[in-house]
Parts: C-alpha cells; sequence; structure tokens
C-alpha cells in the first residue's frame, strides 16, 4: 500500500482560531498532510493545549500561541511570536465572530468587533506575514469568508460587510503579493451550526445540495489551496453547496 501523501511536509502553518470547531479541522487536516501548526487561540486554552498533543501523536509540530484578536497590537505582534517558535510558510486566517445583526440592531460596538476580529486582525497578519517571509521563499494565504461575502443581504449585517472586506482583500493581495505569494480563499456556506447552537431553521432550502457540508469538504479544499498549484491565486472556492447561487 502506498504511504498517504503529505502535501505539506515540513511547512509551518498558523491557523487562528484553530482550538475548536473548523479551525480545529484545519489544523488536524494540516497535521495530517504532514504540516507544521502553530495553533492560535483566543479563550480555549484547554481546547488548544489538546489538540496540541493530538497533532503531536500524529508526527508534526504543533505549539500553542494565545492572542485577543480584538486587540490591534495582539494580532500585529502574533506572526513574530509565530516565526520565533517556527518560520512560517503559511497563514489561515480563520477565527471571527459572527453575530446575527441587522442594521436596527447593529450598534457602533458591534460594527467595530466585527471589523476589528474578522478584517483588521487580518490585514495585519496578512500585512506582518509577508514583511516577514524571507526574500525567495514562497509563502500563502487562506482567507475564511462566507458565501454572504459576496452576496451581502440584510441579515448579519457588520459580519457580512467584514467577510465582504476580507474577500477584496484576498484579491488586492493575490496582486500585490504575486508572484511570491499566493493568496485565496473558502466561502463556506452551512458546514457547522453557530456554537450559540442558534441554526436559522428551514436553513436547508435555500442549498441546492439538500444538505449541511461536511468539514472533511472544507478541509479537502483547504489542502488544496494551500499545497496546490501556484498559478490559482486571488480566487474565492465556494464551499456551500452552491448557496451563493440562490
Ligand atoms: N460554521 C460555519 O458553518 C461557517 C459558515 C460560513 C463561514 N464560516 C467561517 O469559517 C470560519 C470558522 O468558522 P467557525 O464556525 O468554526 O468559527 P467560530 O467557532 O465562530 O470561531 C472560530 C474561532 O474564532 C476565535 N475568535 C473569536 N474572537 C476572537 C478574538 N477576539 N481573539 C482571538 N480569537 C477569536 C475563537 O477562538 P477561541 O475559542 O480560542 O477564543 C473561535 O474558536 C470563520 O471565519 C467563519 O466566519 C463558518
Amino acid at each position: 500500500m502506498n504511504p498517504a501523501p503529505a502535501p505539506l511536509k515540513g511547512k509551518n502553518i498558523l491557523i487562528t482560531g484553530a482550538a475548536r470547531r473548523i479551525g480545529r479541522a484545519l489544523a488536524l487536516a494540516v497535521a495530517r498532510a504532514g504540516g507544521n501548526v502553530v495553533i492560535h487561540h483566543g479563550h480555549s486554552p484547554r481546547e488548544a493545549d489538546a489538540l496540541q498533543r493530538e497533532i503531536a501523536a500524529l508526527g508534526p509540530r504543533a505549539v500553542v500561541l494565545q492572542a485577543d484578536l480584538n486587540e490591534p497590537d495582539q494580532a500585529e505582534a502574533l506572526i513574530a511570536r509565530a516565526n520565533e517558535a517556527m518560520p512560517l510558510y503559511a497563514l489561515v486566517n480563520n477565527a471571527a465572530i459572527f453575530e446575527n445583526l441587522n442594521l436596527a440592531a447593529t450598534n457602533l460596538d458591534a460594527w467595530e468587533r466585527h471589523l476589528r476580529i474578522n478584517l483588521t486582525a487580518p490585514f495585519l497578519l496578512c500585512k506582518a506575514f509577508a514583511a516577514a517571509l524571507p526574500t525567495g521563499d514562497p509563502g500563502r494565504i487562506l482567507n475564511l469568508l462566507d458565501w454572504r461575502a459576496l452576496r451581502p443581504g440584510a441579515d448579519h449585517l457588520p459580519y457580512t460587510i467584514s467577510k465582504a472586506g476580507l474577500a477584496a482583500l484576498t484579491r488586492s493581495l493575490a496582486i500585490e503579493l504575486a508572484p511570491r505569494i499566493i493568496v485565496n480563499a473558502l466561502a463556506l456556506g452551512a458546514i457547522l451550526p453557530p456554537s450559540d447552537g442558534r441554526a436559522k431553521r428551514g436553513i436547508l432550502r435555500s442549498v441546492p445540495a439538500g444538505r449541511w457540508g461536511e468539514l472533511e469538504e472544507v478541509e479537502k479544499a483547504a489542502i488544496f489551496l494551500l499545497s496546490g498549484p501556484a498559478y490559482i491565486t486571488g480566487e474565492i472556492i465556494h464551499v456551500d453547496g452552491g448557496r451563493h447561487l440562490i
């Protein structure tokens, strides 16, 4: 039997918000693909430590770093701390907040919080990552978006606008950082219900695939964008069962 392919063998990848849920699945997928992981967390130290042990058992290296991405100084400093632990090949901007607020319910605090965590932090991380990457080394950035980023509706207003900004940042940086750093994004649909358990009722009526997505489907798309053709950049791949088409 052939050994499992390890397309990320020896590559060091920082994943924000990696301790739980989709970030955790991505971290384990990277490790199974041979990559070492910097596990960033905000408020989940126990989950992050457990994940570190799980990755170490698979073989690759993992380190845990805490930073509050609501604090721009901490976001900016995270890249230097990660590079000190292991020189980075890639950055995955996964951490985000997701609150169901329409225009009337969005106050300035909620607006600014969403922009700081979901857009300003990725901006600062991308900037520091690109500046620190040694001349001549290739690198990759993968941003986690939402199908709403390119199809804004009236719901989840500050979240949607932050992800729309991150979609624009993905495309701008793909130009600015080419050819050395490849910048792509995944726009997810219904993969995991929100952690507060409040999934919208009837959600599957607007999903052509007629089902929730599987973590494995997100993992496969992420590994493809982290290790696949370097001629693909500025791309936003929807993993949403066709929801953005409706
Ligand atoms: N779930 C879905 O079906 C779905 C659908 C569309 C798009 N997405 C996107 O996919 C990504 C992952 O989704 P998810 O549902 O797994 O996300 P999530 O559970 O809502 O959040 C991911 C992580 O973000 C981190 N985070 C939030 N605020 C932070 C802060 N101030 N400082 C540091 N970290 C912070 C948290 O880390 P700690 O726990 O360590 O604080 C959290 O575990 C997100 O970008 C999301 O927008 C998900």
